[in-house]
């Protein structure tokens, strides 16, 4: 495992993340199975949302079967979001507080390390957002604050207004979804994949030293489920992706991991997965040094053209 800077601030955490979207109907000892192969794994980062199970019933199912001491707290950085509704989104300065306070309740602790802004609000009133950050640092509830599926404009937007550093965005990525990487290999060309649905989001964080997390970086992206195993629709990714991890002597996970791992822009990697051993496959691949001709071979199998 890898353990790297968050942003440009002193807050690090490992490059990969346990996401907790899908825990709702684990029982108590499932999820503290889950969760400590992700720690023996050197995975320090957990990632969650208000909206997961509905109204904070991931974060409760997390908080009540973990009772985490203080001490075992402060080991490990507890991310959350806020922002979406049913069917609204909501950046309002008293929706982002007492979600945060429901938060804090739901998961038993007394501060986040990190706060995303979840989707971003077309209603979105940077004043308000502002005015609920400088409360929730003052008061200790929030340390650190990022933003997901944000544009660079909405991020820059937010910044002009914003005392804190947003040090995050949180984005959808994986092999058979990476438009912000494919977009900019096929500028200009009379081809689908020239098609710029993502404003250079990648190279703006990088450039503003925001650190980017991939989510469902196992989904095909295209509504046909995870592309590991689907022959279906990715026979050619599985057959490069299982030769690979024969020649490393790694899982396909490790292989579909190291795909975003290997990218410079030190993507954190968010794992969706319930299974611990899928966890475990998973970070053989967090810092597995993919050669650029294998990178873009992968690349390539996974339909996108290199011109
Ligand atoms: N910011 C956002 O808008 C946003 C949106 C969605 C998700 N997220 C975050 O990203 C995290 C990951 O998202 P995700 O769950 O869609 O990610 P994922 O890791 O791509 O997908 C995990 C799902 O794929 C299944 N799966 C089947 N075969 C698999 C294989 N070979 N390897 C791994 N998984 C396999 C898993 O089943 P098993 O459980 O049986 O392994 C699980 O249901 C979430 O937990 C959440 O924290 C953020």
């Amino acid at each position: 495992m890898r353990t790297q800077p968050i942003g440009a601030s002193d807050l690090t955490a490992s490059n990969l993340i346990l996401g907790l979207m899908r825990i709702k109907e684990m029982s108590d000892a499932d999820i503290r199975t889950l969760v400590s192969t992700a720690l023996d794994e050197g995975i320090t980062m957990f990632d969650h949302a208000d909206i997961y199970g509905n109204d904070h019933a991931c974060e409760e199912r997390f908080g009540s079967a973990l009772r985490w001491s203080a001490a075992e707290r402060e080991q490990v950085v507890l991310q959350t979001k806020c922002g979406i509704r049913q069917g609204w989104f909501d950046f309002s300065e008293a929706h982002i507080l007492r979600s945060v306070d429901q938060s804090l309740a739901a998961l038993k602790t007394d501060y986040l390390d990190i706060l995303l802004l979840h989707r971003p609000d077309a209603l979105v009133e940077p004043e308000e957002v502002a005015s609920a950050f400088d409360k929730l640092s003052a008061s200790g509830k929030v340390r650190h604050f990022g933003v997901s599926n944000h544009t660079r404009g909405q991020l820059e937007l937010l910044r002009a207004t914003v005392k804190q550093p947003l040090l995050v965005n949180q984005l959808q990525l994986s092999v058979t979804h990476a438009n912000m990487i494919a977009e900019g290999v096929a500028l200009n060309m009379r081809h689908e994949q020239s098609v710029v649905r993502t404003d250079g989001i990648l190279d703006y964080c990088r450039l503003t030293n925001t650190t980017v997390q991939a989510w469902s970086p196992f989904q095909s992206g295209d509504g046909t489920g995870p592309f590991l195993g689907n022959r279906e629709h990715y026979a050619e990714l599985n057959d490069v992706v299982d030769r690979l991890a024969g020649e490393y002597g790694v899982s396909a996970e490790a292989i579909a991991t190291a795909w975003i791992t290997r990218h410079p822009a030190h993507i954190q990697v968010v794992l969706g997965t319930t299974r611990p051993e899928r966890v475990a496959a998973a970070a053989q691949g967090a810092q597995l040094p993919l050669t650029r001709e294998q990178w873009y071979e992968i690349f390539r199998s996974a339909g996108y053209i290199v011109p």
